[in-house]
């Protein structure tokens, strides 16, 4: 009597290593894949001929094999395939192994249906990672008594057995919260410290949407376009089945309904004469109410309102507290800033340190904070490579600033380190080389300082570093008299600098080293 094909049982849907661990021994003991059923607890089994696919032929080149080798489009491909939800993933993996062994030509052959099939799995599976990293929004929940750090609870319906593979992004990126991602077939919760998964979960154990939603809402419907109304796009980039999790979703039918009237009342508008400003919002403070600064930290931890965060290791909120003397704005953390979840502790942070050295007012008196929260980078090689943030993700933090600035004393002056910042602060377009060292007013009344941003003189010739230094010095001398009125005795004045800075003036240094890391 023939034997049954051999079932082998896998640790769970995304045991991959385990199929990793099984499939190398069973290559090595030549077993053909037809002998097989892959068995995962509460997964239709399936066997390698369900799919209706041809068996491996037998070929001549069958015999004993000393070692598996596979190429690395299969390694690259597999990790993610094996995390789909088709129960007939694990055969067919298998099957293009045991075929990769025998038909040397195999691995050149871009059109074979098992690698065709195998990349489909792998690039649904990418797909899903990605869209749980931008469409899943956390609510916040009170912590379990006084004085307990809030909690965190996001609901997710992944395609696939991505939770697992997923979970040590969020980590990593939300380090400091404490959080729980729920979903229909597995949970996982960070404490701080350790990633814990179990079981799956119910929508309704998820909470409703919190505060930080409706002000979201209100942002969304502020910055939305009629005219750039483009819905099948929109879709595809952010399919329907993910608008139920998205706070701002529920606007897109209601405002997409009135797009075209809202358009035609543009088009009966005349014509404004700036026609490159931010929406009025952006120099102003935000309608709801106003959160503290450590709220909006905690709030801003788990911003997805744009695609930089998704590839960022954190949210770098900002420095310094509610009292602080003046506040300094700059563009978007950099490498160092991503990693060490602080602004402005990288290059130029330091030349920042070293001007305020120079004008006497301690860094920890001041607040520091940047127009976009998120590390905006190209890949090259290993390195991160900044790269400028654009209007939309302007746009997107724009919210942040402002609720920052509601929560400071409003008479704080304000200093905007380059032409990003001068343009969140101000709402409009800055020529900075033209503006530097003046004091402008936003329309709440604010006074705003326009300066280069440190960045900008790192970038100069180092020949010129040195004299550029001095007019960025005297851009922003006039600082310290606008925060003489708060300022403590730590806070020495420019006068008072001249007085005592002529021997130490680390701006007397040979350029190289004085704007140098
Ligand atoms: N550049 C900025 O604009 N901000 C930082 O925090 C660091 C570099």
């Amino acid at each position: 009597m023939a034997a049954g094909p051999r079932v082998i049982r896998l640790g769970g849907p995304a045991d991959a290593a385990g199929w990793g661990r099984a499939s190398r021994a069973l290559l090595r003991d030549q077993v053909p894949p037809q002998d097989l059923r892959w068995a995962v607890e509460g997964e239709a089994e399936a066997g390698l001929f369900d799919d209706g696919a041809a068996a491996a032929e037998p070929s001549p080149l069958d015999g004993p094999t000393a070692a598996v080798a596979v190429p690395p489009r299969f390694l690259d491909l597999a990790p993610h395939a094996l995390l789909h939800a088709d129960p007939r993933r694990h055969a067919l993996l298998y099957r293009l192994a045991w075929r990769l062994q025998r038909e040397p030509g195999l691995r050149h052959d871009p059109l074979d249906a098992d690698w065709v099939a195998a990349e489909a799995l792998a690039k649904a599976v990418r797909r899903d990672l990605h869209k749980m990293r931008a469409f899943l929004r956390f609510h916040e929940q009170p912590g379990d008594g006084p004085g307990e750090p809030s909690r965190f609870v996001a609901w997710f319906e992944p395609q696939h057995h991505i939770v697992e593979a997923n979970a040590p992004f969020f980590a990593r990126r939300f380090a400091s919260m404490r959080w729980a991602i729920l979903t229909p077939l597995r949970s996982v919760a960070w404490d701080g410290e350790r990633l814990a998964f179990g079981a799956g979960a119910r929508r309704e154990d998820a909470p409703a949407e919190d505060a930080q939603h409706a002000l979201w809402r209100t942002y969304y419907a502020s910055i939305f376009n009629p005219a750039r109304l483009k819905l099948q796009a929109m879709q595809r980039e952010m399919p329907r089945r993910y608008w139920p999790l998205l706070p701002e979703a529920r606007l897109i039918a209601p405002l997409a309904a009135e797009a075209t009237r809202r358009m035609q009342t543009m088009i009966d508008q005349p014509p404004t004469v700036t026609r490159r400003r931010l929406p009025a919002m952006a120099a102003t403070a935000p309608a709801a109410p106003v959160a503290g600064l450590d709220a909006l930290r905690r709030q801003a931890a788990g911003c997805t309102a744009c695609p930089l965060g998704a590839r960022a290791t954190q949210t770098v909120f900002s420095e310094g507290s509610a009292d602080a003397l003046a506040v300094l704005v700059g563009e978007q953390p950099g490498d160092q800033e991503d990693l060490q979840g602080r602004p402005f502790v990288g290059p130029a942070g330091r030349l920042l340190d070293r001007v305020l050295a120079e004008l006497g007012l301690p860094r920890e008196r001041l607040y520091l904070t940047n127009a976009v929260k998120h590390f905006g980078h190209e890949l090259r090689g290993q390195r991160r490579i900044h790269k400028t943030p654009g209007q939309r993700e302007l746009l997107a933090c724009q919210g942040w600033l402002q609720q920052e600035l509601a929560a400071l004393p409003a008479d704080r002056p304000l200093v905007a380190l380059g032409g990003t910042a001068a343009r969140a602060l101000l709402g409009r377009p800055v020529a900075v080389l033209r503006e530097r060292g003046q004091w402008l007013t936003r329309t709440d009344g604010r006074r705003v300082l326009v300066t280069l941003h440190p960045a900008a003189l790192l970038r100069l010739p180092a020949g010129e570093q040195a004299a550029a230094f001095e007019q960025w010095l005297d851009d922003l001398r006039s600082l310290p008299a606008q925060v003489g009125q708060g300022a403590s005795p730590a806070v020495r004045t420019g006068s008072q600098r001249a007085h005592s800075s002529a021997q130490a003036s680390p701006s007397a240094q040979p350029p190289s080293t004085s704007l140098g890391q």
